[in-house]
């Protein structure tokens, strides 16, 4: 086993005022219990409470929230401002509430999900999310989130510092170019890379909050290390793939109607599991942007 996976020393259970966190992997992620995270719309020291330990663990699970499309909007608003523009239709009456349904979103140009960071390939990428579950499948539907923290950290010093001097090429259509030329067709296709050109962004970053470095690559996302021929690039890449979502770095959620997924949009990156057939899952998601490192 690896050297640095012996010596991590697990996080720990935190004990805040109102709630307590509690860890759902040695690296990140926790449980938080008995509070309706709607209270911190009106309860400032609640809710900073809260943001304290969405920094510190970087994925919160809630489970058995009541939350109105409303609240989850305001709950977004005071952790930053509301990303409007989705990849999906906002709930009529609600623009930044983005409706993700299954089975109808197998279909279209972003069907074809892999590992990512929202936004990646914008300019300013999303900061955080708030997916709550409204109808799920009885099993599978669960989504997987992966520390970057601790996928850097554990870097031998040689890797940590190659890295932090590349920058790579952020583009929605990295992983599936054909699939969307084929559904939206070359017109479309130009339109939205004027609007959504792809983005260069440091492979290693410093989180603004918490000071830590993450990687900042994803396989949905990534196309090339700038600075580097194909061959070079795609080894570099490929290793990072493989890397940074070893099931050592994975927190997996298994769904119920009522769950909230708040994560942290930088430091981690996630992946849902369509291993759920003709299956209806709803779920309701707010993001939001903070000013980018
Ligand atoms: C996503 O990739 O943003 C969706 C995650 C999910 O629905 O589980």
């Amino acid at each position: 086993m690896d050297e640095a996976l012996q010596n991590r020393v697990p996080i720990d259970t935190t004990a805040y005022s109102r709630f307590e966190a509690r860890p759902v992997t040695g690296t990140f992620g926790a449980d938080i219990e008995g509070i309706q995270i709607a209270a911190a719309i009106d309860d400032n020291e609640l809710f900073q409470e809260i943001r304290a330990a969405w920094v510190k663990y970087q994925v919160l699970f809630f489970r058995e929230q009541e939350l109105e499309p409303g609240q989850q909007l305001a709950l977004g608003q005071k952790f930053g401002e509301i990303q409007k523009l989705g990849y999906v239709g906002s709930l009529e009456g609600f623009e930044g509430v983005w409706v993700q349904e299954y089975p109808d979103m197998y279909e279209g140009p972003v069907a074809d999900i892999n590992w990512h960071a929202d936004s990646s390939f914008r300019d300013k990428p999303t900061r955080g999310s708030l997916l709550y579950a409204h109808a799920v499948p009885v099993g599978g539907g669960d989504t997987v989130w992966a520390d970057q923290c601790a996928a850097y950290e554990d870097l031998s010093p040689a890797w940590q510092e190659f890295l932090r001097g590349l920058t790579c090429i952020h583009d929605n259509i990295a992983n599936n170019p054909w699939r969307v030329i084929d559904e939206i067709g070359g017109k479309a296709l130009g339109d939205m890379r004027k609007y959504l050109p792809p983005t260069e962004h440091r492979v290693v970053c410093t989180h603004p909050e918490s000071g830590r470095q993450f990687l900042f690559v994803s396989e949905l996302m990534a196309r090339e290390i700038v600075g580097m021929g194909r061959q070079e690039s795609r080894a570099v890449l490929d290793f990072l793939f493989a890397h940074q979502t070893r099931p050592e770095y994975q927190a997996r959620l298994h769904w119920a109607p009522g769950t909230l997924a708040l994560w942290d949009n930088y430091s981690t990156l996630h992946r849902g599991i369509f291993d759920f057939g003709q299956s209806h899952r709803l779920m309701h998601r707010v993001s939001f942007n903070t000013a980018w490192i």
